[in-house]
């Protein structure tokens, strides 16, 4: 069964450009300070979001589970000056960690931060976007993809993270609350008459969605 292989993640990590000491400070602070640290995109996948953000150059993203703001400023960096980011965070007592990094990786600017639940939040954004990066609870993915599908532009990306699970989604004997959650979100999305997708195996499991 598909496992994250963290010796694979660590060749890969020495062989690519190494992170800016801020995001590797961040990885640190994450894992003295928060319960679940493991949450964090991490070196690879925090690289490949600041790629595609190069290669798309996007003027407004979504995100949805800031966590520390790992990924959140692995996307800041790689945008242009006048492009923002809309990351929405449930858990307010991550609000001091975000804020601080933001402020060092002097991306402040370009992220505004929205504390509460996703599912409350999006419905009342004005905007639309070039790019969403879907990383929030599990269970929410299948109705997260509905609420932001009409607040993606025509020929704008959708990123959603864990869509392995670890594997879990493979193993029909795996029937927890996540894991059907994100059996379903893979379904729709493969179903779904308007967007083009690709699951990718990188770390977690990554669904890259254009949308026509
Ligand atoms: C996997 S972590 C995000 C990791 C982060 N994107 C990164 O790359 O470092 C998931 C985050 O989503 C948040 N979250 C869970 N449910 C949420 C919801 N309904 N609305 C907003 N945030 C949520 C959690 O509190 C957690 O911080």
């Amino acid at each position: 069964m598909y496992k994250i292989d963290h010796n694979l993640e660590q060749y890969l990590t020495e062989n690519s450009t190494r992170l800016d000491p801020v995001l590797e400070e961040l990885i640190r602070v994450t894992h003295l300070k928060t319960f679940n640290p493991r949450m964090i995109s991490g070196p690879t996948q925090g690289k490949f979001l600041e790629f595609l953000c190069k290669m798309q150059n996007p003027q407004r993203i979504l995100e949805i589970g800031t966590f520390t703001g790992f990924s959140t400023i692995c996307m800041a960096k790689a945008i242009s000056s006048s492009a923002k980011i809309d990351t929405i965070e449930i858990n307010d007592e991550l609000r001091d960690i975000i804020v601080d990094f933001l402020n060092k990786a002097g991306v402040s600017n370009k992220v505004n931060l929205h504390f509460g639940d996703a599912n409350q939040i999006i419905p009342t954004l004005k905007n639309s976007y070039d790019l969403v990066f879907i990383d929030g609870d599990k269970r929410d993915y299948p109705n997260y993809y509905q609420l932001i599908f009409p607040l993606v532009k025509n020929g704008g990306f959708i990123i959603a993270d864990n869509v392995l699970w670890n594997g879990k989604v493979l193993d029909q004997k795996s029937i927890d609350d996540q894991t059907v959650a994100i059996r379903k979100f893979n379904n729709i999305v493969q179903n779904d008459p308007m967007v083009d997708n690709i699951l990718l195996p990188l770390r977690d499991g990554l669904m890259l969605i254009h949308k026509y």
